[in-house]
Formats: C-alpha cells, structure tokens, sequence
C-alpha cells in the first residue's frame, strides 16, 4: 500500500524523453474533461483518440489503482510513446490498445466509461464510433468527450475570407466557408449522443484565446502546419497558394500591427451520456 514511500527520481534519458510533454493545443480541453468527469472507484475505462497519453496517464493517475484504463489509438507510434510513459511513470492501470474506435475489442455491457479528448474531429465515421461506445458500455455506462466547436479561429477565418474576397476568389472563399463550417456545435455534437441511444446528462460549453505575435508566426507554429495548414492548402489549386498564402499572412500581420497581436478564440465543449437502452 505504501510503495510510494520507496520511490526515488531517477535522473536519466528514459525520464527526460516523457516528460513534460503535454500538448499545448490539447491543454485546454484535457483541463475541461477533469474539471468535470465524474471520479469514481472500480470503474473499466477506455480511453478513444489517447494518442500519445494526454489526458490518459492524468486520468489514470487521478483514479488510481482500483480503475483500470486502457488507451485506443490506432496510431502506431504515439502509441509506442504511450507505452513509454506507462513504463517511466510505473502506471499499473493503464494499457493501450491499438485499434480504431469503430471496432473496440471489448464485450458487449463491459465498460463503465469512455472519455475522448478532441477525438471526434478525427474520426471518419463519428456515428459508428458512438455506436461502436454505445454497445461496449455497461447500462448506465457513460460516454464523455470534449472538441473543439464551430467558431473556432473566427478572427483568421474572417481575415482568410476578406483576403479571397479582395482577389475575386470566390470559389475558395465559399470551399473556405465549408471548411470552417464543418466543425460541430453543441447540438450536432448533442445529436450524436441521442441518435445512437445516449440520454445527454452534462454539456459544458467554454472558450479560450491563443495569443501570436503576428500572422506569420501563427502559420510558422509546429502546431498549426501539423494540425491544420494541410487541410486550409488542400482547398486552392497548387499554382495558387504562394499568391493566396502571401496575400493571407500580410493581411494577418497588418492586423495584429494595428491590434496589439493576433488573438485567436477557440470555443470549446464538454459533453457528456449516459446510456439509456
Ligand atoms: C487531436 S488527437 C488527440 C490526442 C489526445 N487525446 C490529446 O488530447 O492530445 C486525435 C487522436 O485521434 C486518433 N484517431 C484518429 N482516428 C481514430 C479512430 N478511428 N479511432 C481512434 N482514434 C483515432 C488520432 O490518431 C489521434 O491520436
């Protein structure tokens, strides 16, 4: 019961390559989901989208020894990353799964509880993944998740839009518009929920601002070239985005000259069902 009485820091590159490694963009959401995730003891937890551990190696360790967490991920090597930390860390209640969420490897009515931070944007059938939840959880099982909403950005959107228009780019100003549309609101992200047999039992809806100096430091962030540029070049013809990309990040920082930087809202939900039949 005390093991933790004999624990001594290790200084050495397995520690150090772990730790500290929480992703800045993922920070915000995580915070949410512990905020206001019901913690419960004996609970078999899955945990869908755990990529390289955030928020699962938290999660396990805010629970402790008597839940058993497992995470699912079908990306090979943050799960590889994954394992390290259970490894480094000592966790005896984590494992990780590689699968997609469309197929859990769990029984029917065997699972108390499935959380997903920022996982549903990423998955190409959303409604097969709440399905797929709905038949691996326990009656009364919960399904708790938080993403990103529709509105996300509205100030680059709102600069992007304006610099197309200024181009006679109305094509991609309207392929841009359906871009930024086809994130979810509280209520597409509701109907999720209720269209697959969960009763909605909490929705949390909050925001938070990214701050960047200018425009060309938002397009040069890691983040937003692994996260999002690709998804912004995939709307424009090749020929086009030097002209179209130059346009946007002038526009970009002459705003944040005459504003004081760039500041970015980013609404965000947690939501959470119960299953109900
Ligand atoms: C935005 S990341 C979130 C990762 C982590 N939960 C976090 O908060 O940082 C989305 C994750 O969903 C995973 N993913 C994509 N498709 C998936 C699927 N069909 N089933 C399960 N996970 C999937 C990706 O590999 C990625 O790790």
């Amino acid at each position: 019961m005390t093991n933790y009485l004999s624990y001594t820091f290790h200084d050495n590159e397995a520690f150090i390559n772990t730790y500290d490694e929480l992703p800045l963009w993922s920070a915000p959401f995580g915070l949410l989901l512990l905020e206001h995730l019901e913690l419960k003891p004996n609970l078999t937890v899955i945990d869908i989208g755990s990529g390289a551990g955030f928020p699962l190696m938290e999660l396990a360790s805010r629970l402790g020894a008597s839940c058993k967490l497992y995470g699912m991920d079908p990306w090979v090597n943050a799960n590889k990353r994954a394992r390290e930390k259970i490894s480094n860390y000592a966790l005896s209640n984590v494992e990780i799964i590689e699968s997609p969420a469309e197929k859990i490897p769990f029984d029917d009515g065997s699972v108390d509880l499935i959380v997903s931070n920022l996982g549903i944007n990423n998955f190409s059938d959303p409604s097969a993944v709440f399905s797929e939840c709905h038949r691996v959880l326990k009656p009364h099982g919960k399904l708790a998740l938080t993403t990103n909403l529709r509105g996300h950005w509205k100030l680059f959107y709102e600069i992007f839009h304006r610099t197309l228009q200024a181009m006679g780019k109305e094509d991609g100003a309207a392929a841009l518009k359906q871009e930024e549309e086809h994130r979810g609101t509280m209520e597409t992200v509701g109907n999720l929920f209720t269209e697959n047999g969960f009763e909605l039992s909490r929705q949390v809806e909050d925001s938070f601002d990214m701050r960047f100096l200018d425009g060309s430091a938002f397009l040069n962030h890691h983040f937003i070239k692994l996260g999002w540029l690709g998804s912004w070049m995939d709307l424009f013809e090749k020929a086009e985005l030097p002209a179209i990309f130059t346009a946007l990040e002038q526009n970009l920082n002459i705003y944040a000259q005459a504003h004081n930087g760039l500041t970015l809202s980013v609404p965000m939900a947690y939501m959470e069902g119960i299953k109900k039949r």
